[in-house]
């Protein structure tokens, strides 16, 4: 079977081709993943700004779609099905998408497979790695999500935790804003973070320890929070200001800055590593991985990777290409939900808060 993913859930127009080999210790491969980033346009604004996206991708579409059908020498007529992902992100760039989607898949009579944005950030560690040992526990961690999954069997995910404001990503992205960093910011942080000492900035560490009313059957512990942190960096940096006298347009020191990037780095690793072990640990998980667009930070990597080691748990981690959007991860779950005979019909619509 070949699939053609489309994805276009934020600020990242992409299209890919995959292909099952039928083989369990690599059950997919990339015939083509083409991703036109939105980026440069964004960091004018220092945020990704939903009705630029969503034209942005209008323009895109159909050039990232040749292109990723082109190299992999197929057209959507042989194709046997069209992934395209459903939900969950911003509505006006997920319809661009799934309206391109309906009409090539009407076109060519080819099947609509409907895909879940986090369920493809699961499978690119599949799509790289083979099949997890089950059950497994992977923590998503991305601009607009930090959750954590239990995987018992192929293609099923249950929710065991998720951050209660911000996620992770977003924590990253607002504190270089406050450091006067680029969009997107987690890369620079994580750049400058590197060789400074992690514990110059006294910085909170945030352990939920009640359920949250909003989601009573989730145990709660499991939870995230990441908005305390941000505040408590924010006055941080509100009183250096002062206490340095800068004035509108002048920046921190570089030491500073890069100081505050690898304190709130320790922090926020910290919390995601020993919470995706502890949970781990309680599931009995014979695996653990980790997803989403911050897997791409050289500490995360790196603890979670030590961490695995010390705990014997297999880790799967995805390349830096496959760990922010991308479409190759969509066509691979829509590989998996095909199989299993899930397609949509000319009525599938967006869902901005689609669930897992
Ligand atoms: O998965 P993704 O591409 O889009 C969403 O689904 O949200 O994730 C984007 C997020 C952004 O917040 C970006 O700052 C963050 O991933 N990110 C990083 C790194 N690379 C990307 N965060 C920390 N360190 C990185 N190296
Ligand atoms: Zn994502």
């Amino acid at each position: 079977m070949i699939v053609l993913g489309i994805e276009t859930s934020c600020d990242e127009t992409a299209a890919a081709v995959v292909a099952d080999t039928g083989r369990p210790s690599r059950p997919w491969e990339i015939r083509s993943s083409i991703v036109a980033s939105q980026a440069a346009i964004h960091r004018e604004w220092g945020g990704v700004v939903p009705e630029l996206a969503s034209r942005q991708h209008v323009r895109d579409i159909c050039g990232v779609v040749e292109q990723a059908l082109a190299e992999a020498h197929v057209t959507v007529g042989g194709c046997d099905a069209v992934a395209v992902t459903q939900g969950p992100g911003l509505v006006g760039s997920l319809l661009v998408g799934i309206s391109f989607a309906k009409a090539l898949a009407w076109h060519a009579n080819r099947p609509l497979v409907p895909v879940h944005h986090l369920a493809g950030h699961i499978e690119s560690l599949v799509l790289e790695e083979g099949e997890m040992p089950l059950p497994a526990v992977v923590l998503v961690v991305s601009g607009g999500h930090t959750s954590l999954y239990r995987i018992p069997s192929p293609g099923t995910y249950v929710l065991l935790g998720r951050t209660r404001d911000d996620a992770a990503g977003e924590a990253y992205d607002k504190v270089a804003k406050m450091l006067g960093l680029g969009y997107p910011g987690g890369p620079e942080v994580d750049r400058l973070a590197q060789s400074v000492n992690d514990r110059l900035v006294a910085l909170p560490r945030t352990r939920l320890t009640h359920p949250d009313r909003n989601a009573p059957h989730l145990p709660g512990r499991r939870d995230f929070s990441f908005s305390g942190i941000k505040t408590a960096i924010s006055r941080h940096v509100i009183g250096r200001r002062e206490a340095l006298n800068l004035g509108f347009g002048q920046a921190l020191p570089a030491e500073e800055v890069a100081a505050v990037c690898a304190s709130f780095q320790r922090v926020v690793v910290g919390t995601l590593v020993d919470r995706l072990f502890e949970t781990a640990a309680e599931e009995g998980a014979k695996s653990v991985g980790i997803g989403g667009g911050v897997s791409a930070n050289a500490r995360l990597r790196r603890d979670a990777t030590s961490r695995a080691a010390k705990t014997d748990l297999p880790l799967f981690l995805p390349s830096l290409a496959l760990s922010t959007d991308n479409a190759a991860m969509i066509a691979a779950a829509g590989l998996r939900r095909y199989a299993a005979g899930v397609t949509a019909d000319w009525s599938l619509n967006a869902d901005a808060s689609l669930r897992l």
